[in-house]
């Protein structure tokens, strides 16, 4: 089993938008997926409720059960776990974070998110975890998002080089328990959300167990 987290201290960044939709990408894949929810929001659980298919699971536990569920999910077969966490909490994500394989963050381009990263980064390093920066939501137009991968570089942080982009069907497929790849096929979201997959895939299987692969940088 692979372990995925999605951390990020600032609200609003993309955590479960992109925990549902790698989880999704990862079923049409034909791999046991499954998400553990360990915000209180429990948005993806909520996402869940609202979806008729059956997978991926998605299951709600508190921080402090982590390691049982974890337990749990590897008996049960799953392939790749996506956790997703809450904002806000340094000590929940520290356990969440030394738990994965790999930690995404996801960071939209703006100043106020690349400045928040900072913390989320520094404490993140104390786990040994690798850990990739996301950039969602970006804009189409103009260089932001570039000058934003220059900006976490020079921090020296490892950065995606799939970018997911600033798209309502985001929002909007997750309305009926759905993602982008169900409610827009073959459209642009889906298409990048199908690249972030490939990518990330193929990271964590290379991600050694002691923690000591090198991730790369875009
Ligand atoms: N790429 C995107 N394009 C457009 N809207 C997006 C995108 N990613 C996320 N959103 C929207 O931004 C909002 C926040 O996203 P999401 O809930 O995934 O963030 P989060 O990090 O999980 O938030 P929290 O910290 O509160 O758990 C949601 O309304 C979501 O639909
Ligand atoms: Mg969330």
């Amino acid at each position: 089993m692979r372990t995925i987290a999605l951390v990020s201290q600032k609200g609003g960044s993309g955590k479960t938008t992109l925990a549902l939709h790698l989880a999704v990408a990862s079923t049409h894949a034909g791999r046991h997926a499954a998400i553990i929810d360990l915000d209180p929001q429990a948005s993806a659980a909520h996402w869940a409720d609202r979806r008729e298919a059956a997978r991926p699971t998605v299951l709600a536990a508190p921080a402090s059960r982590l390691r049982p569920e974890l337990d749990r999910a590897q008996e049960a077969g799953v392939e790749l776990l996506y956790l997703d966490t809450a904002p806000h909490s340094d000590s929940a994500a520290l356990k969440v974070a030394r738990a994965a394989d790999l930690v995404l963050i996801p960071c939209r381009t703006a100043i106020l998110d690349l400045e928040a990263i900072t913390d989320t980064a520094q404490f993140l390093a104390t786990t040994g975890t690798p850990a990739l920066v996301v950039l969602n939501a970006v804009s189409s137009y103009g260089r932001d998002a570039d000058h934003a991968a220059d900006a976490l570089h020079t921090l020296t942080l490892n950065v995606c080089p799939v970018r997911v982009g600033h798209r309502v069907a985001y929002a909007r497929a997750l309305i009926t328990g759905q993602t982008v790849q169900e409610h827009a096929p073959g459209g642009k979201a889906a298409e990048e959300i199908e690249r972030l997959h490939t990518f990330i895939l193929e990271l964590v299987h290379n991600i050694t167990s002691s923690h000591s692969g090198v991730v790369a940088s875009g």
